[in-house]
């Protein structure tokens, strides 16, 4: 069983919790993901890891209620335990070797931009954190953002925090500015990734796309996380969750990810009732 040590409420819809895994810590890195089951009945959810510290063996976990699950999740408290908590799984991000990158972080998919941005910070590399969100209630991690990056460019729709405009404007502006990146990693609604592929095509920039969004149960089976990334045939869990963005066809996966949102929403209404 797995400890829940620490649960704490970002916004109103998504939670981060410190989970008791001292086997997955010992091996996490960023960009890969656990498969966990809240208990005996529950669904296999794929969630990615927002964090880890091998001293304590510790991984951190940040979800956002959508569906059955992550309400049940979501109802657990600090002391109470996780029925399965396996991993870590997929390919870590490749980190080695960069000197100056862009890591553009979108909504809820800045939990999965953050240890990517920590690891290039720990590693020496120069890392620009752009992140953005709807409103400055929805902000996360904006603390933990500015302790680990080079700098951080924080966006929001509306300009109630930071700058007002999207991610692509200040990715854009820097560009235009004259930082040359290595690499730009984008993570986080899947048009937000598209955008971001398209800006840096534009401008020759090597650019790498998360595809955590897409995966459903995360063990290759259910087909959910299926892609086409230079015309070729991929699944999110088995041969990512990363990959080449320009190679990847954002619209056909923006397409097949609403295909599950009438059950979500579902399920989410009979858990809550
Ligand atoms: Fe089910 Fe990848 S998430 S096959």
């Amino acid at each position: 069983m797995y400890q829940i040590l620490k649960k704490e409420v970002l916004n109103p819809t998504v939670t981060l919790m410190e989970i008791d895994a001292p086997m997955v810590a010992r091996k996490a890195e960023p960009g890969q993901f656990i498969i966990l089951r809240a208990d005996e009945e529950g669904e296999r959810i794929p969630l990615t890891i927002a964090d880890y510290n091998r001293e304590k063996g510790t991984v951190t976990i940040i979800y956002q209620i959508v569906g059955a699950t992550t309400e049940a999740l979501n109802h657990l408290e600090e002391g109470d335990s996780l029925h399965d908590f396996v991993g870590p799984l997929g390919r870590a991000t490749e980190t080695e070797g960069k000197k100056k990158v862009a890591v553009v972080g979108g909504g809820v998919g800045c939990a999965i931009a953050y240890p990517v941005v920590k690891k290039f910070h720990e590693q020496g590399a120069e890392v620009h954190a752009i992140v953005g969100f709807r409103n400055k209630d929805l902000v996360i991690l904006e603390d933990e953002f500015r302790a680990n990056s080079s700098k951080l460019f924080l966006m929001s729709d509306d300009g109630s925090c930071g700058e007002k405009g999207l991610v692509t404007d200040a990715l854009k502006r820097l560009i235009d500015s004259g930082e040359k990146y290595d690499e730009v990693i984008t993570i986080g609604p899947l048009i937000m990734m598209k955008f971001v592929s398209k800006l840096t095509k534009e401008y020759g920039i090597k650019t790498v796309a998360s595809m955590n969004p897409v995966m459903v149960d995360g063990t290759g089976m259910c087909g959910g996380c299926r892609l086409s990334v230079g015309g070729k045939t991929k699944f999110a869990c088995v041969d990512g969750p990363e990959f080449d963005a320009h190679e990847v066809d954002f619209d056909e996966a923006m397409e097949r990810s609403t295909m599950y949102r009438p059950f979500e929403r579902k399920a989410h209404e009979e858990t809550c009732n």
